[in-house]
């Protein structure tokens, strides 16, 4: 089936890589550039999207050197190669890493300068060349989102752009591209979308368009992200975890996101860790936190009836938040994801400096409130010692 929105064009269900070349023949591109990893690489993957790319008419060339939290290096590297075979467009084989590679890279190639002049909100002028986006995993929704991430080895930051001009003109959510994620990515990915969906219906720029996609969303990656995990040639999992990671990509695309992915983003930046895993470990004890704040607590009653948690109406908020955060950690557990950052990382984060990093970053302005330093490093340093 084809969804059509304002930015492009969306293909989903088993085998629409199909209607990829038609869609390219459109469009009149000429010379592309896959973007993808190592793995992607070597599996076909990549070679699979570029047979449809020549039935369109297309040549190709591959960038199979992305890593996950992709740094200004990678995107420099791609750059490079973009301008010097003079591309029309570029596709991303991949989850995250590569369609954001993709993004600011496409961002560069048509406002010039640097990735990192556009580190923040709204900062490039002109929309970039077009990016198909094949997408492999089930998290990141960057494939209908505004959000890219490049990392900045350096400075040892996530740089968080938020710009409607980077934003993919034909996404390609074709599970047969997914059927091979390992458990554990599977995992990770999916519960970068569930954070996407909880952070969207507690953003300070929720609406009821938005709490719709983003409740429909915690509902269906409830039940189905353990059946993939479990089971990863379930199909119909496989199918289900790409609307919703979809879905929530489209709630937090407009409604932002919050104080988990800030801090997410700062830790990832400084112990490159996985994005998903971060997530995972932050968000019941940032749920927690943000539980005890009038005008967010109730929201959870939302989340709760999303989760299929049954209350009486007259429970209290603190009490359905408990409840929440509580179904969170069981499916975490499930999941096989780590309770605590001690387990994630070798050596004890900088958590002053993190703290700082979550502050200044873009997410944190859409949460609901503005979380004291002192309180940043608090929720760290709890999800350090495992105290829930
Ligand atoms: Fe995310």
């Amino acid at each position: 089936m084809e969804r059509s929105n304002a930015v492009g064009v969306s293909f989903f269900g088993r085998g629409s890589i199909s209607l990829l070349p038609q869609e390219l023949r459109k469009r009149g591109v000429k010379r592309g550039l896959v973007i993808t990893d190592g793995f992607l690489y070597k599996s076909g993957a990549a070679d699979k999207v570029g047979e449809r790319l020549l039935e369109a008419g297309a040549e190709y060339a591959i960038y199979y050197l992305v890593q996950p939290n992709p740094t200004v290096e990678i995107v420099n590297e791609c750059l490079d190669a973009a301008r010097t075979l003079q591309v029309d467009f570029l596709v991303a084989v991949g989850g995250g890493s590569a369609i954001d590679t993709a993004k600011a890279v496409s961002i560069v190639l048509e406002n010039g300068g640097k990735v990192e002049d556009y580190e923040g909100v709204n900062r490039s002028g002109r929309k970039g060349i077009p990016i198909v986006a094949v997408n492999t995993t089930a998290g990141t929704g960057s494939e209908v989102t505004a959000f890219y991430i490049v990392t900045d080895p350096r400075r040892r930051s996530k740089m968080c752009m938020v710009d409607p001009n980077c934003m993919v003109s034909i996404a390609v959510n074709d599970v047969d591209f997914m059927m091979t994620m390992p458990p554990k990515l599977t995992a990770a990915t999916g519960m970068d979308a569930m954070t996407h969906a909880i952070e969207a219906v507690l953003s300070k720029k929720a609406v009821p368009i938005t709490d719709k996609d983003a409740l429909w969303a915690v509902m269906v990656i409830k039940d189905y992200l353990p059946r993939a995990f479990e089971n990863g040639s379930d199909v119909e999992a496989r199918e289900m975890m790409a609307y919703a990671e979809y879905t929530a990509g489209m709630a937090f695309s407009n409604a932002g996101l919050g104080m988990v992915h800030a801090m997410a983003h700062a830790l990832g930046g400084m112990m490159n860790l996985p994005h998903g895993v971060c997530n995972a470990v932050l968000l019941p004890y940032v749920m927690e936190f943000s539980g005890g704040f009038s005008g967010v607590s109730g929201r959870f009653r939302k989340v709760a009836h999303a989760l299929g948690i049954s209350f009486e109406e007259d429970v209290k908020d603190e009490e359905v938040v408990y409840m929440c955060t509580e179904h969170i950690r069981k499916l975490s557990r499930r999941l096989s994801l780590p309770k605590s950052l001690k387990e994630l990382a070798l050596e004890k984060p900088d958590f002053e400096a993190m703290a700082d990093m979550a502050m200044k970053d873009a997410c944190m302005a859409d949460n609901y409130f503005m979380p004291a330093k002192r309180q940043v490093i608090e929720v760290y340093q709890r999800a350090y010692e495992c105290k829930e």
